[in-house]
């Protein structure tokens, strides 16, 4: 039986901005926008259009450039928001409006005073609303994650009705575990009448730091579409990183899922955003992270110098890496530097990888990485007469 596709809808220029310190202007919106288009993904969320002028203005230029993507703007369940997106989105191929309200007691005390039945009919006049423009409407149901579940089934039930193609269930404060969160998904599969006419949607904050295991579940359980970004920026602790889920469902053929994402652009995507928005990765971020194929033990070196696969589950060349790296450092074994001299010239015999080796290890003990140059200098003065082929 074929895989089934999981649609990547990535918000890494609408949640992904709103980190603090991560704006972009409108023409680095456009760069990455291409760029996301170019890797695959199914939607791009381009942003709030109501929010500012400029992010009403990067949503029309991005609706001009992407050719194969579905644009998506956000709103709340507001009718003003709804026309600033419709507006925004007029030179979409594949526009969608993104609409919701939040539905848990909390949200809707705290932010909306308002009861139970008045949240449903706010949802089911956004998406009505929201549907005199476009046909794709994607609701959200607001920190879903800590909503009563019969209720989160009424609010679905009623959306449908309304006329939503896509149901985004969020984990808006990260809160949830992977069981309860997939079987979250789950219950509403049983219980939403019409569920079968629309695609589910997952979309988690990593508060605690849960939020792939949380979309993995959710897929598991009947998510077809995952929300994301790249590098896992977000509001707070992030949300689901692109790169992970994608590269999790790619490592894990036996889930039986698939995307349309090119992998082999992961890694150069990763650093456009992030050379953009001035935010580092973090060296041991999963897929993308500098050290995620580095390997600095003796035990592992020697290893992946045999075969790759002994410490390492994706091949390098699939996210883009050019190849492992083997990092010298004084936890270095004999067949990481004899590895390293071949790879900048030198053929060591047994004798003469010993000397060099204790050479080695006196400056490995005084600094924290070797780099080439200092193999040659070792080399050289351990006077073993030897040049670099
Ligand atoms: O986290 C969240 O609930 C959101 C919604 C606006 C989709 O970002
Ligand atoms: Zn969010």
């Amino acid at each position: 039986m074929d895989n089934q596709k999981i649609q990547i809808f990535d918000t890494t220029l609408r949640d992904g901005e709103q980190v603090p310190g991560c704006k972009l202007n409108t023409d680095q919106k456009v760069v990455i926008a291409r760029r996301l288009d170019e890797l695959g993904v199914d939607i791009i969320e381009a942003g709030f259009p109501i929010s500012s002028p400029g992010d009403f203005n990067s949503v029309v230029e991005i609706s001009k450039i992407v050719r194969n993507a579905t644009v998506c703007a956000l709103t709340r369940a507001v009718n003003d928001d709804i026309i600033s997106a419709a507006n925004a989105l007029k030179f979409a191929k594949k526009p969608r409006i993104h609409t919701g309200i939040g539905t848990s007691d909390s949200h809707i005390k705290y932010k909306f005073n308002a009861s139970r039945d008045e949240i449903i009919n706010r949802a089911a006049e956004a998406i009505f609303f929201a549907k005199s423009f476009v046909d794709d409407v994607e609701f959200y149901a607001e920190d879903a994650g800590r909503t009563d579940n019969d209720f989160l089934a009424k609010v679905c039930t009623e959306a449908i009705k309304a006329g939503a193609t896509v149901l985004n269930i969020p984990d808006t404060t990260g809160y949830c575990l992977p069981d309860e969160y997939g079987a979250k998904i789950k219950y509403l599969k049983d219980n939403v009448a019409g569920i079968e006419k629309v695609i589910l949607s997952c979309h988690c904050h990593n508060d605690l730091g849960l939020a792939t295991a949380n979309s993995i579940a959710a897929v598991r359980n009947g998510v077809r579409q995952i929300e994301c970004t790249i590098n896992g920026i977000g509001e707070r602790a992030g949300n689901t990183s692109l790169e992970e889920v994608v590269m999790i469902l790619k490592q894990h053929p036996s889930l039986g899922f698939d995307t349309n994402i090119n992998t082999k652009l992961l890694y150069d995507t990763s650093r456009l955003v992030s050379e953009n928005m001035g935010m580092l990765v973090q060296p041991n971020k999963a897929i993308v992270g500098e050290n995620a194929f580095a390997h600095s033990s003796g035990i592992h070196q020697d290893g992946i110098i045999k075969n790759r696969e002994t410490y390492e589950i994706i091949d390098p060349r699939d996210v883009g890496v050019t190849e492992s790296a083997i990092i010298l450092t004084a936890r270095s074994g004999r067949a990481a530097l004899a590895y390293r001299a071949k790879k900048i010239g030198y053929e060591l015999t047994k004798l003469q990888l010993d000397l060099v080796y204790f050479e080695f290890l006196k400056l490995a003990d005084r600094k924290k990485v070797i780099i080439d140059s200092d193999v040659h200098q070792i080399i050289e003065i351990s006077n073993l007469g030897l040049l670099a082929s």
